[in-house]
């Protein structure tokens, strides 16, 4: 395999073609990645992840039904015009001060929903012959450094394919991408696994470990010719596990941070509050509100 390790990443991936069918009614007119935790949609924190990472092209594979997507990531003149008339910087800043210069942001669409796999498949002719990241924004890092930027500084020394990874419960491996350990590898960077293998949503009695594959990953070029011919896998989706596990130079990376799980309802909701309380101007409104919820609700006594 060519390396690329010297590469920098200069380009991400987000499949946000899914259904959110889990947060319906919500999800009805409305692409689940525009979901708010506190006053940010989920794509937003994905996007932000991948600049402070040093993403400069953003490219996102969409389907129906996603056009505030693009609208998020646009200018919104009329809203603009009434803001700048009002004289208010700070909410015209978070209109559009973060917009990636014009040309950066790129739309795809994945015209059937055939799996992630075939998500990112479909963004080849946009990453071309270069490293680049994915990123699934229902999964959030809440953590010091963004995860992505701790990866890339990972790829930065081992090059080769990087998933993020974090151990979950053996119950739960049916829903994940779940890393077969090379145990005879011992990269120097202790947040570093070597993996002989992945396999995608294995059953618990089935699973080579525990170590899950969270939604970011560093991937070569090469992943791309392997999905070409990617064959359906788990629940009959063409699976992007199934294309990495075939490449060399696999590698986990355990995250420092707490995963928020954001295509689960309960996780969303504790995304929320976990992100609120980390906000100075919301902690103490929030933690107030919050103990006089659990009080009443019978909860806390
Ligand atoms: C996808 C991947 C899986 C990964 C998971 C992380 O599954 O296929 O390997 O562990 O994201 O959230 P999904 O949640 O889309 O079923």
């Amino acid at each position: 395999m060519k390396s690329h390790k010297n590469t920098k990443i200069r380009k991400a991936v987000f499949p946000v073609g899914g259904l959110g069918t889990r947060f319906l009614p919500a999800t009805k007119s409305m692409p689940k990645e525009m979901l708010p935790v506190v006053d940010k949609p989920l794509i937003h924190y994905a996007f932000e992840e991948a600049k402070a990472a040093g993403v400069e092209q953003f490219i996102f594979v969409t389907g129906r039904n996603k056009h505030a997507i693009n609208d998020h990531f646009d200018n919104v003149y009329e809203l603009q015009s009434v803001l700048g008339a009002r004289n208010k910087r700070k909410e015209l800043e978070l209109t559009s001060d973060w917009l990636p210069e014009a040309g950066n942001v790129i739309f795809v669409r994945q015209q059937e929903p055939l799996g992630l796999g075939h998500a990112v498949w479909c963004a080849r002719h946009l990453v071309g012959d270069e490293p680049f990241a994915v990123i699934l924004a229902d999964d959030m890092v809440l953590s010091k450094t963004p995860c992505l930027q701790q990866m890339a500084g990972a790829y930065a020394q081992v090059g080769g394919n990087i998933l993020g990874v974090m151990d979950i419960p053996r119950a739960q491996t049916a829903s994940y991408g779940i890393v077969d350990i090379d145990d005879k590898k011992k990269p120097a960077d202790k947040r570093l696994v070597a993996a002989k293998g992945l396999v995608e949503k294995p059953a618990p009695d089935k699973a080579p470990s525990t170590l899950s594959i969270i939604g970011r990953y560093i991937l070569q070029p090469e992943v791309f010719t392997l999905l070409d011919k990617q064959q359906p896998g788990a629940g009959g989706e063409i699976q992007l596990t199934d294309a990495i596990a075939r490449m060399q130079d696999i590698y986990g990376y355990r995250f420092e941070g707490t995963r928020y799980d954001c295509g689960s309802l309960s996780g969303f909701v504790a995304a929320n509050v976990a992100y609120a309380l980390e906000r100075k101007d919301l902690r103490g409104q929030v933690i107030k509100e919050l103990d006089a919820v659990l009080e009443r609700s019978g909860v806390k006594k």
